[in-house]
């Protein structure tokens, strides 16, 4: 089951507390149905099937540590915010998040039809381990959470199939609308680049959609370095993205 394993302290800008857990994530050998870059992991899930992209067989070694969760304090006022494994008792929140990020054309989670949401807390998990993969990637999905609300969520990618390693990068993320403006992206982004290290990955990809100011704007503010901007492909809905890579 979804389990805290690894406690790492970190600073950031704001005052970072404490560090936490891990869980999973995982996307499939399918193409894309529309998006590239991070977006295209995240708006992919505008098809029914909802899942990752993340495909192919793992090219990077596997490391048992799993993830890291950092919080801020608000000692100081400051937000107060981790990653943490999806939990059953998730349910609700998580399909009210899903149906926001859809209608926004995103996907907040990744959840198959055909399973239960306990079946999809499992899953996750076992693709965090790297079990029962399939064609997807050995990942982790995690929510972030501020005072007991699910205000967004990550997904890393431990290792980069040729597709993610052109389109989608390593991380990928998204911020409920209501809750957006406040820099939880950024702290998300800051806390996934955390557990990603865990995982010995780095340099970091993450790219997005060229015309996606706030999303260039968090890469840039977690240190991203723009390495280009992709031209569109009517196979990637035409959209330009860009591609980062964070030292
Ligand atoms: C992109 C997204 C994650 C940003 O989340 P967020 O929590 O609002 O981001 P932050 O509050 O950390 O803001 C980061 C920066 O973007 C800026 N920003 C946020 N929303 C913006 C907007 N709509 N227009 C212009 N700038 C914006 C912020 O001002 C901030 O810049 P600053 O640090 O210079 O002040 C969120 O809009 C989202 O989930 N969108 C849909 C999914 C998505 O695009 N995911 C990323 C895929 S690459």
């Amino acid at each position: 089951m979804v389990a805290a394993i690894a406690h790492v302290p970190v600073r950031s800008s704001a005052a970072t507390k404490s560090v936490v857990a891990a869980a999973s994530q995982s996307s499939r050998l399918a193409a894309p149905t529309d998006k590239h870059g991070v977006i295209d992991h995240e708006r992919q899930q505008r098809s029914p099937s909802g899942i990752d992209d993340d495909r192919s067989p793992a090219t990077s070694p596997r490391v048992n540590s799993p993830c890291v969760t950092a919080g801020l304090d608000d000692e100081d006022g400051e937000v107060d915010l981790r990653l943490r494994p999806l939990r059953v008792d998730d349910e609700a929140a998580y399909r009210a998040a899903q149906a926001e990020l859809l209608a926004d054309g995103f996907s907040f989670g990744f959840i198959q039809d055909a399973e239960s949401f306990t079946e999809h807390v499992q899953r996750l998990e076992r693709q965090r381990r790297g079990r029962d993969l399939g064609d997807l990637v050995e990942s982790t999905w995690l929510v972030a959470e501020v005072a007991g609300q699910l205000v967004g969520r990550a997904s890393i990618r431990h290792q980069l199939n040729e597709y993610l390693a052109f389109h989608s990068g390593h991380i990928g993320y998204g911020v409920r609308p209501a809750f957006r403006r406040r820099g939880y992206a950024t702290e998300i982004l800051r806390q996934s680049l955390i557990v990603a290290r865990s995982y010995g990955i780095g340099p970091v990809l993450v790219t997005c959609d060229d015309d996606n100011i706030a999303s260039a704007a968090v890469i840039e503010a977690c240190g991203g370095q723009l390495e280009r901007v992709v031209p569109g492909h009517e196979s990637d809905d035409g959209v330009p993205f860009r591609r980062y890579w964070i030292p």
